[in-house]
């Protein structure tokens, strides 16, 4: 069979050639990609370099593709197998913690436009995700800190036991604990894997809110993401998202249908997991404006914000941007 395996110029140097032998050994043809590291090379341009190389490394219908990397190569690969030749199989092998818990489990593929993230992308489902924990070992701090972010996320919405478990561990967590690790890796992976398998295309009808639930955090964690990028230190997506999870549980618990509880019980927990909890410092009209240009939205303008009702369990409203920045921006007219 011919493989093409797509990775990034971190990943590619420190896990590339291992994975590239073990695939060889079971007596596969592998082509070799590698785009540059970070959220710049989930663009259209890469797309068509990586179509092009593909292309004149002989692949075809019948070859498939592995991602070896974080959310950015898994995304990116995910895309690109769903369009080249009308679609070719594909798998991933995450190597982020953040891509283990989350970003390959789901089938969302995509790439960024200039005006906003994740703008072009498709439902492709890969065939198989291989989440090695060792991969993990070269893993900057702040990076894992970033995945065990989401990893709190599925407790919240989904099951207080996990937020419990990670509570009561958070600094065996943080350091690497690979026994603990695999046990938060394989218990997300399920939570996410049950959410998605019941609304698979995110469709605004299901009940519950549906697969949505997992944007818990992520409509003002984006904006604050987004508005990080401008700064001296950008953000890492997980420590926006535990920003925006904070400002979830406030905003929740103003509309009077969130647990009143969360903002403190996550204020609690986040530092010992090393993410940031300096979130007035981001509510300003400049960062809840970018709320509005999120691709969320419903019809009428309105936004399906996920609400938690008590720890583990969540369900969308629907809010409109002026009346999120009415509930944060400080000095507000109640
Ligand atoms: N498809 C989905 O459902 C979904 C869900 C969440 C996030 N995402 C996407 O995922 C992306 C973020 O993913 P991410 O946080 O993994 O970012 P990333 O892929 O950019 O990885 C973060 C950094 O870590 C490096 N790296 C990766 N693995 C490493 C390892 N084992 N050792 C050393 N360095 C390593 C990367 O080169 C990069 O510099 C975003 O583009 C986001 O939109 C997608
Ligand atoms: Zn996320």
């Amino acid at each position: 069979v011919r493989l093409g395996l797509i990775s990034d110029t971190n990943v590619g140097p420190l896990h590339g050639a291992r994975v590239r032998a073990a695939l060889e050994r079971r007596g596969a043809t592998v082509s070799y990609f590698e785009v540059p590291a970070g959220e710049i090379s989930k663009s259209l341009g890469t797309v068509a370099e990586v179509a092009e190389a593909l292309a004149h490394a002989g692949l075809g219908r019948r070859s498939a593709l592995l991602a070896l990397g974080g959310g950015v190569v898994g995304d990116f690969t995910g895309f690109v197998a769903s369009i080249f030749m009308r679609g070719v199989p594909y798998a991933q092998l995450p190597t982020t913690l953040l891509a283990q818990v989350d970003s390959s489990v789901g089938g969302k593929t995509g790439v960024d436009l200039p005006a906003g993230k994740n703008l072009v992308g498709t439902f492709w489902q890969p065939r198989l995700v291989y989440a090695d924990l060792s991969l993990l070992a070269t893993l900057p701090a702040r990076e894992l800190s970033a995945g065990l972010a989401e990893v709190l996320k599925h407790g919240v919405i989904a099951d207080a036991e996990l937020f419990a478990r990670l509570d009561a561990q958070a600094e065996v967590a943080r350091a690497g604990d690979a026994a603990l690790l695999g046990e938060l890796v394989a218990w997300s992976c399920r939570i996410k894997a049950a959410v998605v398998g019941d609304d698979e295309r995110e469709t605004v009808e299901a009940p519950d809110g549906g697969r949505a639930r997992l944007n818990f955090g992520h409509t003002i964690g984006h904006a604050i993401e987004a508005a990080s990028l401008e700064r001296a230190q950008p953000l890492k997506h997980g420590e926006a998202v535990a920003l925006g999870m904070l400002a979830a549980a406030r905003v929740g618990a103003e509309l009077g249908v969130g647990d009143p509880w969360l903002e403190a019980q996550l204020l609690a927990v986040l530092p010992r997991l090393g993410l940031p909890t300096e979130l007035d410092a981001w509510l300003v009209p400049e960062v809840l404006a970018r709320v509005s240009v999120d691709k969320k939205r419903t019809a009428g303008g309105a936004l399906r914000f996920v609400v938690v009702d008590r720890l583990g369990s969540s369900r969308t409203v629907s809010v409109t941007a002026g009346e999120l920045a009415e509930m944060l921006l400080p000095g507000r007219i109640k």
